[in-house]
C-alpha cells in the first residue's frame, strides 16, 4: 500500500462533519492521515486531565473505513495552559523577548517543565493507542526546529560544549577566543549567541547550530523511546521542514527515524517548482539510503505553490506531476498539508484536498484521481544511481553563511540547487552523500561551494580521485576546518593539491555585475586571483582586474580528474561543463535523447520507468511496455500531452538490443 492522504484535523470541526470527511476520503482513495499534530489542547485540556473520546471516535471511524494512522504527539504547539504555568518554558528571541503563546511552536525544547510535559502526553497518546488497530507510524511532533536563547539553553549548551570539548582551553582555540577578548575562564560563562554589539563569534554561532540539531534530537529520541515502550514494532518519525532556518541535520537525524520523513512547498509555480520537487526528493532519498531507511513524503500543498508574497495555484495536473516525481523516487506514498481547509486560524487560506469551496473543485477531482492512480501502483524501489552525487553537508552550510565573510552571497543552498538543477535538465539520476561517505561507487562528485571540509573528508576527496574518480568542486569550498577556522597557505586549504591550484585572492562579485569569460560564458557571485600549480586553465578571465586569469581549471590527479570553477557560471555553461564531466566519468542519463523538462526516473528494481512532462507542450518519448496509467500497451514510443505523464512497465527493463 502506498500512504495516500494528508493531515487531518478533526478537532477542528465539528462532530457532524467527521462521517462527510470519511467518506470524501475514502471516495478519493485516501489510505493514510495524520491525526492530532496540534491537538494538545483538546487533548489534554487541563494539566493532567485527558480528554480522548473524540480521538477514539475519529479513530473508530478511520479504522472502520479501512484508513491507517499516522497518530502524531502534539507537542509542536503546548496549549495555553502550559506556557501560564510555565512561563520559563517559553522560548526567548536572542534580542532577550520572551514570546508568548498565541501562535504554535512556542516551547524551548531545553526547558525541563516542556520536556516533562512532552514526555506525559507522548507516554498518555502510547498508553491508550499503542494496541489501536488502525495505527500505522507515530508521528512525533511537527517539524523540528524551534530557537530558544534562555538560562535552560544556556545551561545544556555549555553541558554539550564540555562534552565536545573537554576543556575550556579547547573551547578557547577552537572558537578563536583570543579575538576580541573572548576567552572564557568558566563554562558558566560561554552563552548561546545571543543579540551583542557587533559580529558574533563565527564559531559560536555553528556550535550553537549543532547544539541544537543535538537538542532537538535529544527530545525526539525521548518520546521515541516512550512510543517503541508501549507500542513496540510500531515505526516512529517526524516530518523533516527543508529550509534554511533549520537548526537539524537532516542527514544525521536520518538515522534516528525508522522512515524519513520530508515536507516540500517549492517555492515558486512553474519550472522551479518542478526543479525544487525533483531536489526535495532527491535529498530526501539519499539521507534514508545512506540511514538504511525507507521514506515518505510527508506534506506537500494539494493546489498552490506558496512564494512567499501570495499563493499561486498548481497547473492543472502538476499535482499529480510533482507526487509522481516523488514516488518514482521511492517515497513509500504521497500526503498532503492538509485533508480539509479550516474556516479559521492562522492557516485558513492554506491549500487542503477539500477546499473551502468543498468537493466540487478541481482541486477535489484531481485529488481523486491521483488516488486511484497510486491505488493501482505499488512501492518503488529507488532510482538506480547514475553514478553522479553532489556533496550535502549541513554544518558546512551553516558554516558558510555564519557573519564576516567575504560576500553575503556564495548562498549554499543556490549552489547545491544549481548543480542538481543542470544536471537534472541533462536527465541524470543524482544523489546526495556527505563528505564523508564512501564516494567509490560514483564516476562523478560534484561539490559545490563546500566551506567547512574536516580533515576526514578532505582524506575521502583526495581517495576518491586518486582512485579514479571525477571531481567538479566550486568556488569558497575547503576554505575552512572542522572549526571554521581558516585553512592557510592559500585557497582551497583542503583542496589545494588535488586541485592543482593555489587562490591568493576572493575578488566577489557585485549581484549586478558579471565577469566575462574567454569561452564567451558569463560567471557571476564569485572570482578568485588563482594561480596553477599542476592544473590546467579551461577558461579565463576575460576582462577586469583578473584579465587572462584562470577561471576554470582541470587537474588530472593520480589516476582521477579534478575540476574547479573559481566563479559561479550561469546555468548554460554549467550544464554544459557538469554534463561534459559526467559523460567523460562514463555516467549516462536515464534516458537519452529527451525534450527538455521531461523528465525520467527509472527505479534500480524491476519497477516501471516514470516519464514527467513538465512542458507545456505534447512529446513522444521511446518506451515499450504496458502504460499503467491508461492500462494501454506501448509499443516502441508514448505520447505525453502537455503536463502529462506515464509510468511504463517495461517489457525488455532497459536492455538495448545486442
Ligand atoms: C508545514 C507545517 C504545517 C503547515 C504547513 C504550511 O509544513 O508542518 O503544519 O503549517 O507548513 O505550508
Amino acid at each position: 500500500m502506498l500512504y495516500y492522504g494528508g493531515d487531518y484535523n478533526p478537532e477542528q470541526w465539528p462532530a457532524e462533519v467527521w462521517a462527510d470527511d470519511v467518506a470524501l476520503m475514502r471516495r478519493a482513495g485516501v489510505t493514510a492521515v495524520t491525526v492530532g499534530v496540534f491537538a494538545w489542547a483538546r487533548l489534554e485540556p487541563a494539566e493532567g486531565r485527558y480528554e480522548f473520546g473524540w480521538l477514539d471516535r475519529v479513530l473508530g471511524l478511520l479504522h472502520r473505513a479501512g484508513i491507517r494512522v499516522v497518530l502524531a504527539t502534539p507537542t509542536a504547539s503546548p496549549p495555553p495552559w502550559f506556557s501560564l504555568a510555565h512561563p520559563d518554558a517559553l522560548p526567548v528571541t536572542a534580542e532577550g523577548v520572551r514570546l508568548c503563546h498565541g501562535s504554535r511552536d512556542t516551547y524551548c525544547v531545553s526547558a525541563p517543565a516542556y520536556r516533562a510535559a512532552c514526555r506525559r502526553i507522548a507516554r498518555a497518546l502510547a498508553t491508550r493507542y499503542g494496541g489501536h488497530p488502525a495505527l500505522e507510524l507515530w508521528h512525533v511532533h511537527n517539524e523540528y526546529g524551534t530557537r530558544c536563547h534562555c538560562e535552560h539553553v544556556a545551561t545544556a549548551f555549555q553541558r554539550w560544549l564540555e562534552d565536545r570539548y573537554d576543556t575550556l582551553d579547547r573551547l578557547n582555540e577552537a572558537w578563536s577566543a583570543a579575538f576580541w577578548s573572548q576567552w572564557y575562564g568558566d563554562w558558566a560563562q560561554v552563552l548561546p549567541p545571543r543579540a551583542t554589539q557587533y559580529l558574533p563569534n563565527p564559531t559560536q554561532l555553528l556550535d550553537f547550530r549543532r547544539f541544537l540539531s543535538d537538542e532537538l534530537l535529544a527530545a525526539f529520541t525521548e518520546q521515541r523511546a516512550i512510543l517503541r515502550e508501549f507500542a513496540p514494532g510500531v515505526p516512529v518519525t517526524t516530518n523533516f521542514a527543508l529550509g534554511d532556518w533549520v537548526p537539524v541535520d537532516h542527514a544525521r537525524w536520518a538515522r534516528e527515524v525508522d522512515i524519513v520523513a520530508i515536507d516540500h512547498y517549492p517555492s515558486a509555480p512553474g519550472r522551479t517548482a518542478d526543479e525544487e520537487t525533483a531536489l526535495a526528493g532527491d535529498l530526501a532519498r539519499s539521507w534514508a539510503r545512506a540511514a538504511g531507511r525507507p521514506w515518505l513524503l510527508m506534506e506537500q500543498a494539494p493546489g498552490v505553490v506558496y512564494t512567499g508574497r501570495r499563493m499561486v495555484p498548481k497547473a492543472p495536473g502538476q499535482l499529480a506531476r510533482h507526487s509522481l516525481a516523488h514516488v518514482a523516487r521511492g517515497s513509500r506514498g504521497v500526503m498532503f498539508f492538509q485533508w480539509r481547509a479550516p474556516r479559521g486560524g492562522a492557516e485558513r487560506f492554506h491549500a487542503a484536498m477539500v477546499p473551502h469551496a468543498g468537493p466540487e473543485s478541481r482541486v477535489y477531482r484531481e485529488a481523486c484521481e491521483l488516488g486511484a492512480l497510486l491505488g493501482r501502483l505499488s512501492t518503488v524501489d529507488e532510482p538506480a544511481s547514475a553514478g553522479v552525487a553532489i556533496l550535502w553537508d549541513a554544518q558546512s552550510w551553516w558554516a558558510g553563511e555564519g557573519p564576516g565573510l567575504p560576500s553575503a552571497d556564495p548562498r549554499y543552498f543556490d549552489a547545491v540547487a544549481a548543480a542538481h538543477r543542470v544536471l537534472w535538465r541533462a536527465g541524470f539520476a543524482i544523489d546526495f552523500a556527505g563528505p564523508e561517505e564512501d564516494l567509490s561507487g560514483y564516476r562523478l562528485v560534484v561539490v559545490p561551494s563546500l566551506y567547512l571540509v574536516t580533515d576526514a573528508a578532505a582524506d575521502n576527496l583526495r581517495g576518491y580521485v586518486a582512485g579514479g574518480g571525477h571531481l567538479v568542486v566550486s568556488f569558497f569550498s575547503g576554505i575552512a576546518d572542522a572549526d571554521a577556522q581558516v585553512r592557510l597557505g592559500g585557497y582551497p586549504g583542503a583542496f589545494r593539491e588535488l586541485l592543482g591550484i593555489r587562490v591568493e585572492e576572493f575578488h566577489p562579485l557585485a549581484p549586478d555585475e558579471p565577469v566575462a569569460l574567454s569561452t564567451g560564458d558569463s560567471g557571476s557571485v564569485w572570482s578568485e586571483y588563482l594561480h596553477l600549480a599542476g592544473a590546467e586553465a579551461v577558461a579565463s578571465y576575460a576582462g577586469g582586474p583578473l584579465d587572462g586569469l584562470p577561471a576554470v581549471t582541470r587537474h588530472g590527479y593520480r589516476a582521477g580528474v579534478a575540476w574547479y570553477l573559481s566563479t559561479r557560471l550561469d546555468d548554460t555553461a554549467h550544464g554544459r561543463l557538469l554534463t561534459g564531466a559526467a559523460h567523460a566519468a562514463g555516467a549516462a542519463p536515464v534516458c537519452a535523447g529527451l525534450a527538455d523538462g521531461v523528465e525520467a526516473v527509472r527505479p534500480s528494481g524491476d519497477g516501471p520507468l516514470f516519464l514527467l512532462n513538465h512542458t507545456d507542450q505534447p512529446v513522444t518519448v521511446p518506451a515499450s511496455g504496458v502504460d499503467l496509467v491508461t492500462g494501454r500497451s506501448v509499443d516502441g514510443a508514448v505520447k505525453l500531452s502537455a503536463g502529462g505523464f506515464a509510468i511504463v512497465q517495461e517489457r525488455s527493463p532497459h536492455i538495448d538490443p545486442p
